[in-house]
């Protein structure tokens, strides 16, 4: 699995033979913009973890572009089916076996509201795995006790995680988090963005070094590979 960060919360996910891209917020986050181009991102599938829109701005558009597959809770996958797009619906708990590989819908605590209010079902991250490996995606989440559940039916390989603080985890929680999914890989997400999640970098490294664990910064289009 390639693992290409795509700014914010935006994950491009290359499998063998599939390309999965994760809550794209591109053409909103001048930071990736000058960088990404939705054109290039031809994903099999978009991934969405909750309805806010900087997880969901550029759904639609690459969806237009690819002919992707939106993969997320029911009321989101609704939401775009209403609109003509192809989707596949989960809910909290529920697995299902697609070509990539499988994904798992897990709990999330946040709120999942469309732009305009439309109610968006309950928040969630995923466990993706493929090839051998397995990703947790937390999305936009507090630390929850519920993440203790993942390692026990799946051994994870990297944990993305929130780490901007306010609106999710910050930094201790999200080292604590790291603990609750019993991995040591954290892919650090949902930072520096917008004023209000800001982050210090070195201090970020620091403090999940101390604990044992190693912590990625990726500047935006750069890759990790699992
Ligand atoms: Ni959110
Ligand atoms: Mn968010």
């Amino acid at each position: 699995m390639k693992i290409t960060f795509l700014g914010h919360a935006s994950l491009l996910i290359e499998t063998g033979n599939h390309r999965l891209l994760v809550d794209p917020f591109i053409s909103g986050n001048e930071k990736a913009s000058a960088k990404i181009s939705l054109s290039d991102l031809r994903p099999d599938y978009i991934l969405v973890t909750h309805a806010h829109q900087d997880h969901t701005l550029d759904v639609a558009a690459i969806a237009d572009l690819s002919g992707a597959t939106i993969v997320s809770n029911f009321e989101i996958v609704s939401h775009f089916q209403g609109q003509g797009y192809e989707g596949h619906p989960m809910n909290h708990g529920g697995q299902w076996a697609f070509d990539f590989g499988t994904l798992k819908y897990v709990q999330a605590i946040h709120t999942s509201s469309f732009a305009d209010g439309t109610y968006g079902g309950q928040p969630g991250g995923f466990v993706l795995s493929s090839g051998g490996k397995s990703v947790y995606i937390a999305g936009d989440t507090a630390l929850t006790m519920d993440m203790k559940l993942i390692p026990m039916t799946t051994a994870i390989d990297l944990a993305v995680l929130p780490i901007g603080d306010n609106f999710t985890m910050g930094i201790p929680d999200a080292v604590r988090a790291s603990d609750f999914v019993e991995c040591d890989a954290v892919l650090g997400y949902h930072y520096d963005t917008f004023g209000y999640i800001e982050i210090d970098h070195q201090q970020a490294l620091k403090t999940f070094g101390a604990a044992g664990k190693t912590l990625h910064l990726l500047e935006i289009g750069a890759s990790l590979s699992l």
